[in-house]
């Protein structure tokens, strides 16, 4: 299975919204990465529910909507109504975790679980048959274009072998840092979705920036 490339459009162009949309759209891109910041659980603000339509109006690649909120249940409908195919929680941000991705598999979405630099994948262990695809953050969230978290690597073999031990389906996606030197290294490792922000969109050619992550 070749690796799955999901652009995060947080880097992208604003202002070009439409036509960046539509380069992913004629891309190899897999899935299209939406960062939701709420300048509370990060330090940050990005946008929310209204420019997630506006992409989703446009996209023809499945969002991957990538909720960095506190209290994250109150606004999954609005998000599956905005277009959102997968939509991931912190781990961080929940209170009753399990509770949560039933709701968003209630609504036809699928469930993911965003875990930041510092929290371990053990504590996954009882709910990840529950969780279609783990987040695994190479970067404190909140910010773009920062540098990838080397301990990563180990976090990808545990959580890949809590996986196998439990015998869950689980995608490993990895968020934060990633190009074209630590990809091969990360898809040898197991991950399975690499999501790319400012390596994709501040390349010359971010359409065959895409095309070489997605070939590595
Ligand atoms: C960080 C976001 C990432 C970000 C990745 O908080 O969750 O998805 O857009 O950007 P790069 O690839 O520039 O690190
Ligand atoms: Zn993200």
């Amino acid at each position: 299975m070749s690796i799955k490339i999901a652009p995060s459009v947080l880097a992208a162009d604003f202002a070009n919204l439409q036509s960046e949309i539509e380069m992913l759209n004629a891309s190899e891109a897999d899935f299209i990465h939406v960062d939701i910041m709420d300048g509370v659980f990060v330090p940050n603000i990005s946008f929310g529910i209204p420019v997630t339509e506006a992409i989703n109006k446009h996209a023809t690649k499945p969002l991957d909507v990538h909720l960095m909120i506190v209290d994250p249940d109150r606004y999954l409908e609005a998000f599956k109504n905005a277009g959102a195919s997968i939509i991931s929680v912190h781990l961080e941000a929940c209170n009753h975790l399990h509770r949560t991705l039933q709701a968003i598999k209630e609504l036809g979405c699928k469930a993911g679980v965003a875990l930041n630099p510092h929290t371990s994948v053990q504590l996954l262990e009882d709910v990840i048959n529950d969780i279609d695809l783990v987040c695994l953050m190479s970067v404190n969230p909140g910010f773009g274009g920062q540098k990838f978290i080397a301990n990563t690597y180990n976090k990808i073999s545990q959580l890949k072998y809590l996986i196998n031990q439990k015998g869950a389906n689980t995608l490993i996606e990895i968020d934060g840092g990633v190009n074209k030197l630590n990809a091969p290294l990360l898809a040898e490792a197991g991950a399975d979705i690499l999501v790319a922000g400012s390596f994709v969109f501040s390349a010359e050619n971010p359409f065959e920036t895409i095309k070489s992550l997605k070939n590595i």
